[in-house]
Formats: C-alpha cells, structure tokens, sequence
C-alpha cells in the first residue's frame, strides 16, 4: 500500500500556473521518538524523498510520499489517557485525524523535547522507538478524544532521513 499526504504548500490557486513555485524542494520535516543508545529521544527529521508534483483531474499539489505500508488502523482515545511509559508499538506513522497528543520522555520533560501534535496539516508523527530500541519507551496522553490513523511501515523499515537536530521540529522547521 502507497500513502499519501496531501501538503498545502500551495494553496492559492493562482500560484499553481508557475512551475516554479512549485519545483517540489522543501523536503518535510516530521517531530520522531527515535532510539539512541537504548533509549527513546525525540528528534526533528527531514525526509530524504521530496514531495513530489501531482495532478488529478485539472489541479496540481504538493504530495509527500510516506513510502511503503503495512496494515493501518483507526485508534479513539478518550480524553485525559495517559498510556504511560511505553515503546512504539511499530514503526509507524501517527496521524493525527482529530483531538491532540502530547508525546514526552520520562527522564528529559522540557518543553523543547514535548511534541504536541494536534488535528491539521502538520497532524504527524513518526514513531520508530520500538521494545528492540527502546525497551522503557516515551508517554503518550491524549488531552480531547483523540482519533489516531496508525501507519507502519512496510518490513519495519525506518524511512530514509537526516537528523536536523534533538528536540522536536519548531521554528523554521515547520515553515
Ligand atoms: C534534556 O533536553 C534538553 C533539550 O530539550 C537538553 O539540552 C539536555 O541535554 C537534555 N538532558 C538530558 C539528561 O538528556
Ligand atoms: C518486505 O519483505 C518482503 C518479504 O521479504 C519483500 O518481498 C518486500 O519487498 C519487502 N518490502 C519492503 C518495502 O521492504
Ligand atoms: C525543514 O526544515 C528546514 C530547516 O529548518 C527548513 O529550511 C525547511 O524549510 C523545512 N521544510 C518545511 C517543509 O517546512
């Protein structure tokens, strides 16, 4: 299974006549709890595959691959969880359809290693500190009745990247 996420890079009509604007370089930058020497670390990641020019029917857009899934599923959570410590589940995609999430570490709760991640374009996570990783994991709370679209990936492979830096995607990241 492909996925794709439509990016709103573009949303004013009048731009999509100009080629130009729309040459597909701003690779998508995506908060992760990733692993490193045992343990989960929240980092920003670039996606090394760009968003890509599509078409359907006479509209052009913006399109970020996800690369290759497998299975999927649609998880509401009741507001105010705390799923406590715990490794991903998968290598996956979080997509946020509705209510919000706040994803922390146990040992390290500043605010720049805190993603809160609600409904909307930039809905999205990427979780790959699985038990093999990570055995003690991130928290997770949900803070309204959160709907999450979990994505894994194909063979639990970890999308192609680079690290732009610890912490989570803020700022210029997420132009
Ligand atoms: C905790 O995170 C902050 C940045 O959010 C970092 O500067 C600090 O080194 C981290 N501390 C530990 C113990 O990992
Ligand atoms: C996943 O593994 C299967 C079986 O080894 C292989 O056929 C398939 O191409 C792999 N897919 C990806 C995306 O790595
Ligand atoms: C990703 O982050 C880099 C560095 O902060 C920034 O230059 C780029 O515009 C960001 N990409 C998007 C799609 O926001």
């Amino acid at each position: 299974m492909q996925v794709t996420t439509l990016l709103p890079f573009f949303a004013a009509s009048q731009l999509l006549a100009s080629a130009a604007t729309l040459s597909p370089t701003q690779h998508l930058n995506v908060s992760v709890t990733a692993a490193e020497n045992g343990q989960s670390v929240i980092q920003c990641w670039q996606l090394t595959t760009p968003p890509s020019l599509v078409t359907i029917g006479d509209v052009n857009f913006q399109s970020q691959s996800l690369g290759d899934l497998q299975g999927g599923s649609l998880n509401i959570f009741r507001p105010g969880l705390n799923l406590g410590l715990h490794a991903a589940p998968a290598k996956q995609w979080v997509i946020v359809l509705a209510g919000s999430i706040k994803v922390y570490l146990q040992y390290n709760q500043t605010e720049a290693n805190t993603a809160f991640i609600s409904a909307g374009v930039a809905g999205v996570l990427l979780a790959v500190d699985t038990k093999d990783v990570s055995p003690i994991g991130h928290i997770t709370e949900t803070i309204e009745q959160t709907a999450l679209l979990f994505l894994p990936t194909a063979n639990a492979t970890v999308p192609e990247h680079t690290v732009l830096h610890n912490n989570v995607c803020a700022g210029q990241d997420l132009l």
